[in-house]
């Protein structure tokens, strides 16, 4: 139907006579002169209808907005004054010789601009006009690019691609499973897998060496502008590999990835960071070494100081007492700071206390704070040197439970980094290493994994078993600007090992074989040493497109309530469906309003 598609067309072709099919972007008369700007996947051209052409210019006068037509045409230089250096397409524009209405097309529900403010619930119910937006065209270009080289990449290192079944068992990541009842087996059901984590490890003990996926995970939990219920992970394992190795090998592909689909060069070696050190600088397990500020420890200052609010946390084993510089920050007003007390409060904290560093030189009198009265001079002294404080600085204090000013404080930094523009660099990758294996769950009193419960632990069955609490894993994830894009870990190749960590998580033996019998089972059998990781491919791909949300990245994602306002899924299903799969609602359908 075409020889070409619009957006390539340019001075190469001057003089062809060229067809080419599209979308009506805009149309414009010009005192008897028409103008359609034609629209495909690889841009816009310009075609111009003279009225001499009678018939042609009956149809270009009848055409609207999103109609598709076919124009046969002469591709001819635009005249002087009128070339668009920023189009591809923008030295030429086409004589058009015959048009044909392909199909026409309702107004649409939005126009079809890159720069629009549209309800996003709106956008995802006409997706197919939403994914015609350059800006959602370019995403989608980028995502094929990606899994494209990463591919690329996973073949030349002799992995195979491999699939693995959707209809499983449950595997634990952490989240609520999807279901599916089985209509064959009885008030039985099957689980989407929130990953394919037994099954490659089973490809792994099936001497499949090296293995990967692009694959769909299903996981059912709390919803943000980073989490999907379905998603798809870039699914990674090998054999006989250690973690150095593992991460020295995905680190090379990552900086492959970047360089060839966006030109970024993401550095020589990504710098490793401890569990630990993560937590006490940056509050969060997944820093974001962008944003220069830093949680400074200053509990031991403050364990006699006559401020409760100090001094108890400061004193209790499982309290933190942190201070966090934030460099010329001392002319917020008492309203920004109202602003962020309210905002740390989101997390918990119970109020932000702060300095102001007016001058440095008059020691106490140099400070504007609610709080400098309730300690010595000599505490504040110890505190300002600690953090490095400058005349015209801020300080702010975070003192409660350990998890609350983490994260209080962590979400703070993160917040401050943004809004006063301190970011330095575009790209920080960092892998974090030495996570612990387990933390221990008040509300339930028990252990729970921190990554997954096949993840190898850096010591052995005695150790584990003495002390869980100060056991570290071989897992590593690697963070990018504050993002978790991917996480992995060496697993257990041993079945006594296997069984110890589900002892300690509370899964006794006859769970654990009910539960993944199937794995101590492959354990026994020759089982080599593996292991491997995933990654986000969303994540990757909304990174590298600098998009807010991996809704943007992805073609036909679901609500932030997890439905699909498209195909308006899930939907109710007949009665004759439930009664075959032998299934009764609570709540009959039609007894509760439709969810959205
Ligand atoms: P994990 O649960 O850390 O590990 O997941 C790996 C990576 O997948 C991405 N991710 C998500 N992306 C979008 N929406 C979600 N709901 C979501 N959840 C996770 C993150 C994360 O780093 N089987 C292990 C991997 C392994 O050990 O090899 C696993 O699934 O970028
Ligand atoms: P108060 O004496 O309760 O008015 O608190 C004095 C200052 O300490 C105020 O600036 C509070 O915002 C702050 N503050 C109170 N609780 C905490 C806390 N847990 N962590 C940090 N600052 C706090």
């Amino acid at each position: 139907m075409r020889t070409h598609k619009c957006g390539e067309l340019n001075t190469q072709q001057l003089g062809e006579t060229v067809s080419i099919c599209g979308w009506v972007h805009r149309r414009r008369d010009h005192g008897g002169v028409i103008f359609i700007d034609l629209r495909d996947r690889a841009g816009l051209v310009q075609v111009v209808i003279d009225p001499d052409m009678a018939d042609t210019f009956a149809t270009a006068e009848s055409v609207r907005s999103e109609y598709v037509l076919q124009i046969t045409g002469l591709v001819r230089h635009r005249p002087e004054g009128t070339v668009n250096a920023n189009m591809h397409s923008g030295a030429i524009e086409i004589l058009a010789k015959d048009i044909v209405v392909l199909n026409e097309s309702e107004t649409p529900p939005f126009p079809v601009e890159s720069e629009i403010e549209v309800n996003e619930e709106l956008r995802l119910r006409y997706r197919y006009i939403d994914l015609r937006r350059t800006v959602m065209q370019e995403k989608m270009k980028v995502r094929r690019d990606v899994t494209r080289v990463l591919r690329n990449f996973l073949d030349d290192n002799e992995f195979f691609e491999i699939e693995t079944p959707y209809l499983t068992k449950a595997t634990p990541e952490g989240a609520r499973d999807y279901i599916v009842p089985s209509r064959t087996h009885e008030n039985s059901f099957f689980a989407l897998p929130q990953s394919p984590q037994l099954y490659k490890q089973m490809l792994m003990v099936a001497g499949m060496d090296r293995y990967y996926q692009v694959v769909r995970c299903f996981r059912d939990e709390d919803l943000r502008a980073d989490r999907q219920p379905e998603f798809t992970q870039l699914d990674i394992e090998t054999s006989f590999m250690d973690e150095n190795e593992i991460m020295h090998i995905m680190e090379e592909m990552i900086r492959q990835l970047f360089i060839k689909v966006i030109g970024v060069n993401l550095g020589d070696k990504f710098p490793r960071m401890t569990h630990q050190e993560a937590v006490s600088r940056y509050g969060v397990d997944r820093p974001d070494l962008r944003i220069p500020l830093e949680l400074v420890d200053i509990a031991e200052d403050m364990k006699d100081v006559d401020f409760k609010v100090f001094s108890a946390p400061a004193n209790d084993p499982k309290g933190r007492v942190v201070a966090m510089r934030v460099p010329n920050a001392g002319d917020l007003s008492r309203k920004d700071i109202d602003a962020l007390t309210k905002y740390v409060s989101i997390y918990g904290a119970r109020g932000l206390a702060y300095i102001k560093v007016n001058d440095l030189a008059a020691g106490v009198d140099g400070l504007q704070s609610p709080i400098v009265k309730f300690a010595p001079a000599e505490v504040w002294d110890s505190v300002l040197a600690k953090t490095g404080a400058q005349n015209g600085d801020l300080i702010f204090f975070g003192a409660d439970k350990a998890g609350i000013v983490n994260e209080a404080m962590g979400a703070l930094r993160v917040k401050l980094g943004h809004d006063l523009n301190l970011l330095q660099g575009d790209w920080k990758p960092v892998w974090v290493i030495d996570f612990p294996m387990f933390d221990w769950d008040e509300k339930s009193q028990r252990w729970n994994a921190i990554h997954h419960p096949f993840t190898a632990p850096s010591c052995s069955v005695e150790e584990l078993v003495a002390n869980p609490g100060a056991a570290l894993s071989r897992a590593y994830d690697l963070v990018l600007n504050g993002t978790e894009v991917g996480g992995g870990s060496i697993r257990i190749n041993r079945t006594s090992m296997q069984q110890t960590v589900l002892e300690i998580l509370g899964i006794g033996e006859d769970e654990a074989r009910e539960k993944f019998g199937f794995l101590l089972d492959a354990l026994k059998y020759g089982a080599p040493p593996h292991g491997g990781l995933a990654f986000g491919l969303d994540r990757l791909v909304m990174l590298m497109t600098g998009s807010t949300s991996i809704r943007d990245v992805i073609a036909f994602p679901k609500t932030q309530s997890a439905a699909c306002p498209l195909v308006s899924a899930p939907a109710v299903v007949t009665d004759e469906q439930l009664k075959e799969l032998g299934i009764r609602l609570i709540k009959p359908a039609g007894k509760e309003k439709a969810k959205d």
